[in-house]
């Protein structure tokens, strides 16, 4: 089997991001533009090559990536200088793929279907065919034969008509990439190396040179500002829905839903508009998601219900409980079958048994909470010293009267029920009735002051 080497190129500064960031650290999804171009160069390559210029401690550690080769180039002086960089490293008897940091949405079966090409060939080059050409290379045929490619500046009034134009991505047999590199010089407008030339080096080699058209313009979309930045993340969203719907997913609005990582799901799911996906989110058979929904990282069951505005972050949700409205389930939550997490109610770090519920305006945090337990609207856990957090303990049956405070460390036996309105200190013993508060009193003489 031939050895794939992915080369991407990512030296530029990206000026017209006005950022502080290099051009590839802008976020597409949620993951970085050089991430998403990582992922899909992982799926059909061996070893990948970062040619990296600009702002590279930055890139290195963000991206954080020990199996990449990362090869700095020190001056720009063109894209056959940035891949001159990376070819040393790179074995002969394999074939070479040319990518760019810069263009996220490149689809693996283009790219297998490069490579392919580049077997039989030698070497092959994406084009598309746009409706403006201009800044673009063009593709220079005789009749089908690609002969070479000819850049904006070095074009003569023939060449700039011609609308097929390189998208730069190339599979090349690396032996035949290092020989046409090793002959290039900067006699062109722009005074660089230009990669584009060893199209006509491979032609006077006696090469046919292999294309592959797409018909996609966004996936050879290179990002250059924030207003391709945001075009090509909707169109990418696009894409997550369609692939989700075809999968079975019943998107209300598929153009109000962002997934900015990674959703599966069983049958019969449903989410209704505004929903946001981070992180890896999974959802189990039959569950609804109404609207204005944010979830991120959870694992989520079957027969579950989400009611609109609720956010829920790095929680496990069991089969058959409801959340929401207005809930926020933060991180280390667990929320058993059947339970439900209502209105207003915030839990965090907490286990929460099987058919419990929390219905109105709470804060649980560092409880567990046993199974078909009643806390009360209103009731919050004092978790929190001022210093340290301390936990509360709930056992199975225990019903919470409203407008009650635990104060942790607290437990509260099964069964017991905690009168409304009490401040518990101290545990509360199972099967009775445990209340703080003072007695109803009546004072008959009392009158309301009078404004002077
Ligand atoms: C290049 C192609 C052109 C193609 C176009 C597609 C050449 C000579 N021209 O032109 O045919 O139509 O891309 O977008 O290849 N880079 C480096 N180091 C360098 C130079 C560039 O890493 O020394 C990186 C840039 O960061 C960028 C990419 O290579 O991501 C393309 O470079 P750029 O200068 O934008 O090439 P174009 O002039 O657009
Ligand atoms: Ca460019």
């Amino acid at each position: 089997m031939t050895n794939i080497h992915a080369i991407i190129l990512a030296a530029g500064k990206g000026t017209r991001m006005n950022s502080s960031k290099p051009k590839v650290l802008q976020i597409l999804a949620d993951n970085t533009l050089l991430g998403h171009v990582l992922k899909q160069a992982k799926l059909v390559s061996q070893q990948i090559h970062v040619v990296y210029g600009f702002g590279g401690n930055q890139v290195k550690q963000t991206i954080n990536d020990d199996s990449i080769n990362w090869v700095e180039q020190v001056e720009q002086l063109g894209t056959g200088h940035a891949v001159q960089q990376a070819t040393p490293h790179i074995e002969e008897d394999s074939v070479s793929l040319i990518l760019y940091g810069d263009v996220p949405l490149i689809q693996q079966t283009t790219l297998e279907q490069l490579i392919d090409a580049s077997k039989t060939s030698g070497i092959a080059l994406l084009s598309v065919v746009l409706e403006d050409p201009t800044g673009y290379g063009r593709i220079i045929r005789n009749n089908e034969t690609i002969q070479a490619i000819v850049e904006q500046k070095d074009a003569n009034v023939e060449q700039l008509k011609v609308c097929e134009v390189n998208t730069g991505i190339m599979a090349v047999q690396t032996a035949l990439l290092k020989k046409y590199l090793s002959g290039l010089d900067a006699n062109n407008a722009q005074g660089e190396l230009y990669l584009t030339d060893i199209i006509e080096s491979a032609v006077n080699d006696g090469k046919t040179v292999a294309s592959v058209i797409t018909i996609d313009e966004s996936e050879v979309a290179g990002v250059n500002d924030k207003v391709q930045l945001a075009e090509l993340e909707r169109i990418y969203q696009q894409q997550k829905s369609d692939q989700y719907m075809q999968q079975g997913l019943s998107l209300k609005d598929p153009s109000r839903f962002d997934c900015r990582g990674d959703l599966s799901f069983g049958q019969d799911c449903e989410i209704d508009f505004n929903t946001l996906i981070e992180g890896v989110v999974t959802l189990g058979n039959n569950t609804t998601i109404a609207p204005n929904c944010c979830i991120k990282n959870s694992k989520i069951g079957d027969h579950v219900t989400i009611l609109a505005n609720s956010v829920i972050e790095d929680a496990v949700i069991g089969n058959g409980a409801s959340i929401g409205p207005f809930a926020r389930v933060r991180p280390q939550a667990d929320i058993g079958e059947n339970a439900k997490v209502g209105n207003f109610v915030e839990v965090k770090k907490s286990i929460i048994g099987k058919g419990s519920k929390i219905s109105h305006l709470s804060y649980v945090g560092d409880a567990t909470v046993g199974a078909d337990v009643n806390i009360g609207a209103g009731v919050i856990t004092c978790n929190y010293d001022g210093v340290n957090k301390h936990q509360t303990i709930i056992g199975d049956g225990a019903f919470i009267g409203s407008d009650s405070q635990l104060v942790a460390p607290v437990t509260i036996g099964k069964n017991a029920t905690i009168g409304a309105g009490s401040t518990i200190t101290a545990s509360a013993p199972e099967d009775q009735l445990t209340l703080s508060r003072s007695k109803q009193r009546v004072f008959p003489s009392w009158n309301r002051p009078v404004k002077k």
